[in-house]
Formats: C-alpha cells, structure tokens, sequence
C-alpha cells in the first residue's frame, strides 16, 4: 500500500507535500518522493523515513506538485524503484498506489518495441506505456506537440489505464503543471479550499487545510488545469462532482508527550469506549430491522479487523442469539455462491480502503447483500458503498499496529448485540464501568512496571503462547498478533481447547504460555489447561482478576464482568508495545508491515 499526494495551491508545492507524506507515511514507508515543476519538473527520492523540510533544499520553489510514501509490491526497496517515476523525455512523472497484475505482459511488448527500463517496478511499465501510447495518438492527431501537456497525455493515459488490470490509482505531473489521478481500486479524495487543490490517499493527509471533499469512484479520472475536471474513464463522459463536509473529529497527528503514537493510542481506550457510548442509538433502527431480517449474517475483516469482526460475531450470538458467522476477508471465495438478497455483512474496518474486504463487499452488494461498516478513516471507500455506515470517530490511528480502533470495533459490537436483545441501556452502562476501569487501570504505574518486567523476559523468548476460550479467544488472538507485528517474535494464540490436540507436545521447561481467564464459563476449562502445561514445565502469565495458583506470573485486570474480553486486549497491548520498545524497534511502523493493505 503506498501513498499519493498532490498540491497545486498558493504555498511552496515541495513543503506542503512533504507534509501531507508525513501524514500518508502509516500507509508505508520503505521509499519516498517529491516532484515539483517550476520551469521543469524537478524529481527527487530515496529510500527511507520521509524526510525533513531540509531535505528539499534542492527544489525551486513552485505552486504544483505531486508526491509518494512506497510499500514495495512489485520491485525492492531501492532509490530507482522509488516514486515518482520520469517519462523518457521528463514531460510527465507519475506514481502509482496498488498493483498492476498484468505489468510483464505490457513490459514485453514495450521491449520488443525498443523501450529500455532502469527500474524493475509495475509503475514504470504503466509510464513507458503512456509514452508510447502519446505517441501513438500524436501520430493520428498530428498535433505534434512538443510537450506532454494537454488533451493528449491525459486520453494517453486514459486508454492506458483501461488495459491495466489489478486494483490501482495513478497520479501524474506534466510539464504544463496539470496534476491528473485515475482511480480503480486504491483509494483517491480531493480536498479544496478558495485557493488550494489536494490530491490524496486519504482526508487525513489535507484535513488541517480543507472541509471540502470530493470523493473520487473506482472508474473516473480527476484532472487539475486551474479547475477541477471529473471525467468517466469508459466513455471519457465529463461528469458532475459534487463535494463534501467531512468533519474530522480529531485531525490532530502528534504524540502529545508520548514516546509513541502506540502507547499514546492505547490510552486513549477509555475515550473511544466513551465516543461509542455517545453513538445515536435511534441511528441504528434501520439496521437493526436488518439483522432481524437477513437469513445470513456475516461480519468480515482482514488482520487485526478481522479479529474484530469474528468478536463481533461472537457478542451477537452471545447476547442477542442471533446467528452471525465471521469470514476472513482474504479468504471467502466458497461463500460467495451463498451469498443471497438481504443477507448481511457487518465490516469493521480502521481505513475503509482494505483491497481484500472491499472486492468481497463490492460482489457481495451486487447480490443484494446488505452492507454495513464501521469505520474510523473519515471518507473511506467502505462506508461509501455500506447500505450502514457507522463512523467509530476514534481520532486518527498512526501506529500500523491497530489498538484503539479494535478496542472500538469490539466495544461497538458489544452494545450492538446489547442493542437488538433490548438492554441497550444495560450495555451502556457497563460500557460505561468498562471506560473508567480501563482508564484507572492505564493510569496505576504498577501496572505499566509489571508489564514492563514481563515484556524483558518475553523479549528473549523464542515462541509464545497465548490460550483463550469463548469471550477470550479472539482476545489472545489479537495478543498474538500484536506481539507478532511488534517483536516480529513468533507467538502463537491457540483455543485452549485444542492444546491437549497438537499444541501441547510443545509444552517444555521454560516455554511462556499466557493464559486469559475470566470468570466466566470457560474458567474450569483455562484452569485445567493450566495445570497441563504447568506439569510439562511452562512458564505461565495469566491475566485474569484472581491470582490462581499455576501463574508464574500474574498480571491482575478488573472483573468487567459481560465486558471482561475488551478489558483483558489492553495488557496484552501494552505488553507487545513494551517488547517492541525493549527491542529496539521501529513501534509505531514496524517492519515490512503497513496500516492499510489496499492491494490483494
Ligand atoms: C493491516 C493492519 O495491515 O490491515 C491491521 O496492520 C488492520 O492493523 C488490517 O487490522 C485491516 O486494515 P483495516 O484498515 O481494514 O482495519
């Protein structure tokens, strides 16, 4: 997943780019670029974290410019394969966000016709093809221009972009200080004010500097020549925009004091309970006349959402019998034969753009599936195509490992379930304990210190386990993942049910297996678990609201009662912030990994 950024305004292009990259980083952040014309187009970029304003000292001053944040799918991580990437000729650059599956294909038949390539990279096939295609058109139209402005370059790319095949949006400079963007698949808005145009991957990167939102669909092309130009990428139809308020709740991006956006993130668990609890409720009737409908209901996301969504599934069974199934959003091909009108599919999502998740809700709609999304990227694709869209209004989230916004996503689905079984107002209430519990837990420094001294000792371990059951299991999932993406250690969450099945013939002397028990059904059963690892030698962390014996370690968490799974993600999110920390690592973009996955 890459970013994309362009500005043409009345401040200095480079510097207002760089920024909106600083703000587009969590989107990936292997190599970064900067193009701007002054009586040329100037292009530079590197591999690396974005840099800072003195890194533009090479750049002329200019009013227009495009930029890039790369997660590397096709091509290393290298300077050459960075974006943007020069026409032949430096009439045009361009950037891609996506993938384009069909790239070797089109490179061949470039080469064959002489076209030499200096990256090994999709995007600069997608480059080389509109050259060639300009080419082309001038040959017809003999308006052999000089330039690669105007009407030629942008059809060029047009016709180009109809061949490509994969999810993917591209941005372009020209020489003439046009910024043109086609969409199909990767996300693509547009902010403006009176005098400044923002081309981006998300509102997040322009919100300090506009309201107005255009939304750009899968299938158009947007085009900048000192207006704004929608055109239908088929029929080459000009088409009417319209733009749109977003009101970003926060749009603040800094740490405000804490080491890390992660840690600053988890504190705010309490906040996004509460921005749950201030939700409409009377909002939701529709909806909930379409649970009450649906022969099937599914909830699906990818990564940590997907987790989510199968703790959503579970509070639905749990408190409001009502059959909800999850699917991983990468994963459902054989379910879309069975996908009838008026089922419905629930998607929490953090960015709204997740490729995996939204191919399936993009089949799943033309089937008359009824969507519905919960969403914290203000604008996202998601809630655009969702019959229900529900913001989860959590404030922006920069570290890639997702926190608050899962604390969110399964606090949202509690009330849900708490809502359809007509006790939406017990479920606020407990909601309600759930937020000050959590948040005078945040704030107990012993706490912190004892998770602190367990993530040194796990910081040298070679394999985790986590055991959950019923409420807990999604929640030792997602303390694998943590832990998984912040340590790049490798942890392991198993159904405590299944230990005595495979897992157990792992249980040696030393080996950390953390245990989440609850008071709730399954404790007999984590108990006896337990015992079963503790006679093959393990070293067990529990974390439970009783110390029982068998815990080498002991991590004590509030009785929440009904709400006891949210309660219990929170140490184990503060434990692998504190491994990654103890580690060294990069905690807020930890390696190879990005925050939205907006490629398959
Ligand atoms: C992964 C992120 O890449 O994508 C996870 O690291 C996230 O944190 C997953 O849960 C799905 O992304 P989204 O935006 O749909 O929640």
């Amino acid at each position: 997943m890459c970013g994309i950024f362009g500005y043409f305004g009345d401040k200095n292009a480079s510097e207002v780019i760089l920024q909106g990259l600083k703000r587009l980083e969590y989107r990936g952040y292997d190599s970064w670029g900067i193009a701007v014309l002054a009586n040329q187009i100037t292009l530079s970029k590197k591999v690396g974290a974005i840099g800072d304003l003195n890194q533009l000292a090479g750049y002329p001053k200019s009013q227009v410019g495009i930029g890039h944040t790369r997660w590397a799918t096709t091509g290393v991580v290298s300077d050459i394969n960075a974006h943007p990437h020069y026409s032949s000729d430096k009439g045009f650059c361009l950037a891609q966000n996506g993938i384009m599956e069909n790239y070797q294909q089109i490179k061949n038949e470039l080469i064959k016709k002489g076209y030499k390539f200096e990256s090994d990279t999709d995007t600069e096939v997608i480059v080389r093809a509109i050259e060639d295609r300009l080419k082309e058109i001038r040959k017809i139209s003999r308006s052999a221009r000089n330039d690669n402005g105007g009407g030629d370059l942008k059809e060029a790319a047009r016709q180009v972009f109809l061949e490509l095949e994969g999810r993917n949006t591209i941005i372009i400079l020209t020489r003439d200080g046009e910024i043109v963007s086609l969409r199909n698949g990767s996300p693509l808005v547009v902010g403006l004010n009176e005098k400044e145009v923002f081309f981006s991957s998300d509102t997040l990167s322009f919100a300090p500097h506009v309201k107005d939102v255009v939304v750009i669909d899968n299938g158009q092309m947007v085009y900048w020549d000192g207006k704004l130009h929608l055109v239908d990428i088929k029929s080459n139809r000009t088409l009417p925009y319209k733009s749109e308020k977003i009101n970003f709740e926060s749009s603040k991006i800094d740490k405000e004091g804490y080491d890390h956006f992660m840690l600053k993130e988890i504190s705010e668990s309490p906040y996004v309970i509460n921005q749950v609890l201030s939700r409409d409720v009377k909002l939701d009737e529709g909806f909930i006349k379409a649970i009450k409908k649906a022969r099937n209901i599914y909830t699906i996301g990818s990564g940590t959402a997907g987790i989510a969504a199968s703790q959503i599934a579970f509070y639905l069974r749990l408190f409001a019998q009502v059959k909800a199934q999850s699917v991983i959003g990468a994963d459902i091909y054989e379910y879309l034969n069975l996908l009838i009108k008026d089922d419905l599919m629930i998607a929490p999502s953090q960015s709204g753009e997740t490729a995996d998740v939204l191919e399936v809700l993009e089949v799943a709609g033309k089937k008359g599936v009824k969507i519905a999304s919960y969403v914290n990227m203000p604008g996202s694709t998601m809630a655009r195509i969702s019959d229900f869209s529900f913001p989860a209004l959590a404030g922006p989230e920069i570290c890639v490992m997702s926190t608050k916004v899962f604390t969110s996503q399964i606090a949202w689905g509690y009330l849900l379930a708490k809502i359809i079984s007509g006790k939406a107002e017990e479920g606020k209430s407990n909601l309600k304990k759930l937020s000050e519990a959590i948040d005078q837990y945040l704030n107990t420094g012993s706490n912190h210190e004892a998770i602190k001294t367990l993530a040194k000792i796990l910081a040298k371990s070679k394999d985790i386990f986590l055991l959950g059951k019923y409420q807990n299991f999604n929640i030792v999932k997602e303390g694998m993942v943590k832990i998984i993406e912040g340590s790049y250690l490798h942890a392991h969450g198993i159904p405590a049910g299944d230990l005595k099945h495979y897992a157990i013939t792992l249980m040696e002397k030393g080996v950390p297996v953390i245990v989440v028990v609850s008071k709730d059904a399954a404790r007999g059963d984590m108990l006896n678990a337990v015992s079963q690892v503790k006679a093959r030698g393990a070293t067990v962390i529990g974390i439970s609201p009783a110390a029982y014996s068998g815990f080498d370690y002991y991590l004590p968490v509030p009785d929440t009662g009904e709400t006891a799974a949210i309660m219990n993600i929170i140490p184990l999110q503060l434990l692998a912030y504190y491994m990654a920390v103890e580690l060294g690592h990069n905690v807020d973009k930890p390696r190879n990994i990005a925050k939205s996955v907006t490629v398959k």
